[in-house]
């Protein structure tokens, strides 16, 4: 079994206590907040905008440059049982399909509270100026997205994730929520129990930040692009907000179930800056169509109901197998062909595919696509009470893809951007009446960054000194493995080992060779300093690691096959695995554990029993 560490693997444990705590109180900025949202994605931003409305002043930090989050390459859409096309559907139902496509291992309560949430979120992104698609006589417009029983899916154009930050940003600045740029998290401050802020460094600056606060809200994503062919912006999605909690003493569940997207560009085609990135399941979802080499729509083969708007894994394994039989494109894929709808139709509804795909020399209006899986989202992630954003440290919570419950094991199309915002309100709004019943500084209700003033105790400031000094070595190590190889390797080893076909062999043999790797990290040739990227991807590299073991562990463990993880050794879905499966730190070591999944309420549970279906029929 290969060994864990924490996020201090590239550490080493010389540094005296002495040393430590002089460092400390030498170079670093303290920054004293009532709550810290880290990530300023649709998550992040949708906690703070409650915060602030709720009285309290967080402080948003992210990596990149404000309004520049992953939320703004989602594409195709965001649900909500509004009924714009099929007044039958109903938040019910909505639940009753995101369950049924969870294979029954979501947690009820998360699934039922996005559901019922989300025609008031829509209405309020709506009236907070997000464009949505309109039908004729006004309604926001709906389309199709797999196995979903009516057209649920709001959308701007195949621009909604971008649209709907733009939104969200805007009127967290008409809050005056305070947000810093460029900064990155390495460590959260806990003594496993209760949290007390967390450790990075200004990554334009390289000066180290320590941020003091009893409230820390991790919104920092999932870490489906730890693959090699991955859908995410390449420096995101690697694991950062799973593995800060795992290190904090929170609690990850189901990090078996990683999404593989059936569509993605093919880059032996368009080139490898493209390989990966995502062909919108709109595309399908307004009428394309899936071809083989040989000409056939080999959907009718795999899942003749629902065609190409079948669940994406069952897309996603129907187009490997194709490949994988000989039967895809010389480049290593299939066709996606959209071509037989109204060219204006494609251009208003497509806009992103039409104009990038026209920029690689290929017109979508008349020709196809050359299309792969690619590894889209986490299912897995923190496990959080989806009411409160609770994980099971104090102070510590969760929101967006960093958790899991929501989705199960297989997500549907536009629940994702539906979950940002669903349970964000609800956390932001336990959050502030927590901070509130605290009772820190009240002037006229409104709580500042200025006006919180706790300190750090002993613990935490030598958490925080070990954590500098660590970032100090990792700064100056200069052995043989650079950060981009050991990052290449993950994500080749990830994909040939924990793939859309999975074997207990072939995990174990992943899990050898993850050994390899963790033990190569002493080894690291960090080349620049802490301004640098080779440094922000070395410190990626620890957070990379420690979620590829969760998952290959969470994968082996689970020796049954249930949505998106396939066992080619175990084919059939096992009862006895209607369990989420937990992963914890314990001293150092990976533990993972079994537990019972809830159960939906009986409204819910009259929806599953009316076996509601995609009607395909109107695509054709
Ligand atoms: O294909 C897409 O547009 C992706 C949407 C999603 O993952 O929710």
């Amino acid at each position: 079994m290969s060994h864990y560490t924490t996020s201090k693997r590239y550490s080493d444990s010389s540094a005296t206590d002495q040393s430590i705590s002089t460092e400390l109180e030498a170079n670093y900025e303290e920054i004293h907040v009532p709550a810290l949202v880290i990530g300023a994605g649709a998550a992040g931003a949708r906690v703070a905008i409650e915060l602030r409305q709720q009285g309290i002043e967080p402080l948003v930090i992210g990596k990149r440059d404000y309004g520049d989050a992953h939320t703004t390459w989602a594409a195709g859409g965001i649900n909500a049982s509004l009924g714009s096309r099929d007044p039958e559907d109903s938040w019910e139902i909505h639940a009753a399909d995101t369950l049924e496509e969870g294979h029954f291992i979501n947690d009820p309560e998360a699934v039922e509270l996005v559901a019922r949430e989300m025609p008031e979120r829509i209405r309020e992104l709506d009236e907070w100026g997000m464009a949505f698609a309109r039908t004729d006589d006004g309604k926001i417009q709906q389309r199709y997205f797999g196995a979903q029983s009516f057209r649920r899916t709001c959308f701007v154009g195949d621009r909604t994730g971008e649209a709907m930050l733009d939104t969200l940003v805007e009127k967290a600045q008409s809050l005056s929520i305070p947000y810093r740029e460029n900064v990155m998290i390495t460590r959260l401050l806990s003594d496993g129990e209760t949290v007390s802020g967390a450790v990075g460094f200004d990554m334009e600056t390289g000066e180290f930040l320590v941020f003091v606060t009893d409230h820390v809200v991790l919104a920092a994503g999932g870490s489906s692009a730890i693959y090699n062919r991955h859908s995410s912006r390449d420096e995101e999605n690697n694991g950062d907000g799973p593995a800060l909690a795992l290190d904090a003493g929170a609690e990850l569940l189901d990090m078996e179930f990683i999404q593989f997207h059936p569509t993605g560009m093919v880059g032996a085609r368009y080139g490898d800056d493209w390989d990966g990135r995502l062909v919108t399941e709109a595309v399908r979802g307004e009428g394309g169509r899936l071809y083989n080499s040989d000409g056939e729509r080999f959907m009718e083969r795999y899942s003749p109901d629902q065609m190409e708007l079948d669940a994406r894994d069952v897309v996603a394994r129907a187009i490997a197998q194709e490949i994988r039989e000989g039967r895809g494109t010389d480049n290593g894929g299939v066709y996606l062909d959209i071509s037989h709808r109204d060219d204006e139709y494609i251009r208003e509804r497509l806009p992103r595919m039409v104009e990038r795909f026209a920029s690689l020399g290929v017109d979508i209006t008349t020709d196809p696509m050359e299309v792969a899986p690619t590894a889209h989202y986490t299912m897995g992630g923190v496990d959080i009470d989806p009411h409160t954003g609770e994980t099971a440290v104090d102070g510590l919570y969760a929101v967006g893809e960093t958790t899991a419950g929501v989705h199960g094991a297989n997500r549907l199309g536009g629940n994702s951007l539906a979950e940002t915002v669903a349970i964000a309100k609800p956390v932001g709004q336990h959050i502030a009446a927590e901070i509130n019943s605290a009772g820190v500084a009240t002037d006229g209700g409104s709580k500042t960054i200025a006006e919180t003033d706790r300190t750090l105790s002993d613990l935490m400031r030598t958490q925080a000194a070990e954590e500098f000094a660590a970032l100090r070595r990792l700064e100056d190590a200069d052995g043989e493995a650079t950060p981009e190889t050991l990052l290449e390797e993950l994500g080749a080893l990830l994909w040939n080992h924990a793939g859309i076909i999975r074997t207990g062999e072939e995990l174990q043999a992943g899990l050898d060779k993850l050994a390899v790797l963790q033990q190569r990290v002493a080894d690291l040739a960090v080349a620049g300093d802490r301004t640098s990227r080779s440094f922000e991807l070395a410190v990626d590299v620890g957070f990379s690691l420690t979620v590829a073991e969760t998952t290959l562990r969470g994968a082996l463990e689970r020796a049954e096959s249930r949505g998106a993880h396939y066992r080619a050794d175990y084919p059939d879905v096992d009862d006895e695995f209607q369990q989420n499966i937990s992963v914890s730190d314990s001293e150092n070591e990976l533990a993972l554990d079994k537990r019972a999944v809830g159960q939906p309420s009986q409204a819910v549970q009259t929806a599953l029993d009316g076996h509601y279906e995609l009607d395909y029929h109107h695509l054709e």
